[in-house]
């Protein structure tokens, strides 16, 4: 274990119990940063008040029985009573050393293995995926390979809107415009054309309409030959998913595709069950759980819909079946829902509904990442100067290409493949990287010049800062993972780095358990600032004494590692050289 807080908060846990006993071996010695220290617990300040002892007392009753000789050079009672720690320069040297031989970087893997299906991205057939998608899309996958290097075992569902009864107006206008024509193919680049095309028919032609209403009921008939055009559509919208997925560097494939049409077979029975465990009553013709506390603004009960008047299903019986799914058939002991924070209510009544039904076990956790909204300059939703949703391809591309006018000046001597390879991972990182570090709940302003900026909490910051490490591994012809001698912590900066550095674990954990990227991403930043500080203020190859030169570069590489690893969880790449 090299996490010094936990290395620190076990030893204090020791103390409490020799000093006040074994019932205190559980409790938590509230190890915080310090100013006047690495760290300091506060654990005396509650302690106190608890045993009607002063808190002083108390810090120095524990002091007395910490056995942290090996770990800390100093451990001192100051103020009301806090126990400031210090730790050991050649204790912080060594765990340093070991996390740079260590390719997991410190980070251990979960106590307790969960298998996590992941609800994300979920695009709409035939629509074009808008900037709340790129939200869900990349926070999820974000979390998907973080749970999963945590030793998780992830399920991503794709949850694809792929059913409904705008697929009979979808598929009657692919008819109309030909199954292989340069319309049809509109889906695969710009499927809001190919939608609203179809919309605008429905809307001023009766015939049109009404060959689009029999077309719905021939599609939940299950005719052959309008599953089939069902199919087109969407295999035709999937290039398009596919092309953005590339594009953004996520894991999502086809198998991960879980669609809204997949539960199709399940709705009638999740209905049934519904109502024989006397759940759900039919009111207005519609079948609906009513559940409690669930009111409206004039304190009518709000109702969750599973079958409507028509006997169609809707958005929660899909919902509800795959909960079903995911607990019976996949396993789940966590099910994780990165979706849009608006879709709250409705998720917690399908949660709540799933519960009572016995579908959600109470030890399965069910966990809405509510995602905020993408805000243009006018903090509005983002949309286009002419007030069209924006296409986010074309946001994608836009940065890739700032990105590339940027490396094109400042690194002339590069080839066009390589300015192509950098502007990428730069243009595509720091889009991820503005979205990841912010708390996924609260909407953020889209700002490319923010954004694409090299400094501050930005992607490309973070990235140049892994960039600089590699450039010192080519300069002295060796390879960062043979970088392996003991590490010296004689300046400031080396040692802030150190410390830094082992605190990566924790942070890794801390998005396991609160299921939050932007805490790794501050992480990150505080890294790549302590490592920005000690590449000016330590030369590394320019050190004097070999035994210098041979630590620094031990730390550089275990800073490097971490950088690339922690970046690579959150789904950004690093160019090779920036
Ligand atoms: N397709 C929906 C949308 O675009 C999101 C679906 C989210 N997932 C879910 N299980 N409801 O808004």
């Amino acid at each position: 274990m090299s996490d010094p807080k936990a290395v620190l908060a076990e030893l204090l846990r020791d103390a409490l119990a020799a000093a006040f006993g074994a019932e205190h071996a559980g409790t938590d010695p509230l190890i915080r940063p310090s100013q006047f220290a690495d760290f300091q617990a506060n654990v005396a300040l509650p302690l106190g008040k608890a045993l009607g002892r002063p808190p002083r007392e108390v810090a120095t009753a524990i002091a007395g029985q910490l056995d942290a000789g090996d770990v800390c050079a100093k451990v001192e009672v100051s103020g009301p009573g806090f126990l400031n720690l210090t730790l050991r320069d050649e204790w912080l040297a060594a765990q340093a050393a070991a996390l740079a031989a260590d390719p997991r970087c410190g980070a251990q893997q979960a106590d307790v293995r969960d298998v996590i299906p992941i609800d994300y991205s979920a695009p709409n057939v035939a629509k074009e995926m808008h900037v709340g998608h790129l939200r869900t899309t990349v926070v999820g996958d974000a979390l998907a390979r973080t749970l999963e290097f945590r030793g998780h075992r992830v399920i991503r569902q794709n949850h694809l809107g792929d059913w409904g009864t705008p697929f009979g107006m979808l598929i009657e206008h692919l008819l109309d415009v030909g199954e292989h024509s340069e319309q049809a193919e509109l889906l695969q680049s710009d499927p809001n054309a190919f939608y609203q095309a179809a919309r605008e028919k429905f809307d001023n032609d009766e015939g049109f309409a009404d060959r689009a209403r029999r077309r719905v009921v021939a599609l939940q008939a299950g005719d052959a030959d309008t599953l089939r055009l069902w199919q087109e559509l969407v295999d035709l919208s999937k290039v398009y998913f596919n092309r953005i997925y590339r594009m953004l560097d996520v894991t999502l494939t086809d198998d991960d595709l879980a669609g809204e049409s997949i539960y199709n077979e399940w709705l009638a029975e999740v209905c049934d069950e519904l109502e024989a465990k006397g759940l759900a009553t039919v009111s207005q013709g519609a079948l609906c759980v009513f559940l409690d506390g669930y009111t409206g603004r004039e304190g009518n009960p709000v109702p969750l819909i599973v079958r409507k008047s028509d006997g169609g299903y809707g958005y929660a019986t899909t919902d509800l079946a795959a909960v079903r799914y995911r607990v019976r058939d996949l396993g789940a002991t966590r099910i994780v829902y990165v979706i849009g924070a608006p879709q709250s209510l409705h998720l917690s009544m399908v949660y709540e509904t799933a519960r009572l039904a016995g579908w959600l076990p109470p030890e399965v956790a069910a966990i809405h990442v509510a995602i905020g909204n993408v805000l243009g300059e006018d903090g509005k939703l983002l949309r286009t100067r002419s007030g069209a949703p924006v296409r986010l391809m074309a946001l994608l591309e836009e940065a890739v290409e700032r990105a590339l006018t940027v490396v094109r000046e400042t690194r002339p001597e590069l080839d066009a493949p390589t300015h192509q390879a950098i502007a990428h991972a730069v243009g595509v990182g720091a889009v991820k990287y503005a979205d990841l570090s912010t708390a996924h709940d609260t909407g953020y302003v889209f700002d490319f010049d923010r954004m694409l900026a090299l400094s501050g909490n930005t992607g490309p910051y973070l990235q140049y800062a892994a960039a600089r490490a590699r450039s010192i591994f080519r300069k002295a012809g060796i390879k960062p993972e043979d970088a392996t001698a003991p590490v010296r912590l004689d300046a400031p900066a080396e040692r802030a780095l150190a410390l830094q550095l082992l605190g990566f674990g924790a942070a890794v954990a801390e998005v396991d358990t609160l299921l939050e990227p932007h805490r790794l991403c501050t992480y990150l930043f505080d890294l790549a600032s302590a490592f920005t500080t000690f590449y000016e203020q330590c030369p590394v190859l320019k050190a004097d004494d070999p035994v210098v030169r041979e630590s620094r570069l031990t730390l550089c590489a275990a800073s490097l590692r971490t950088l690339v690893t922690g970046l690579d969880l959150l789904g950004v790449t690093v160019p090779d050289q920036m």
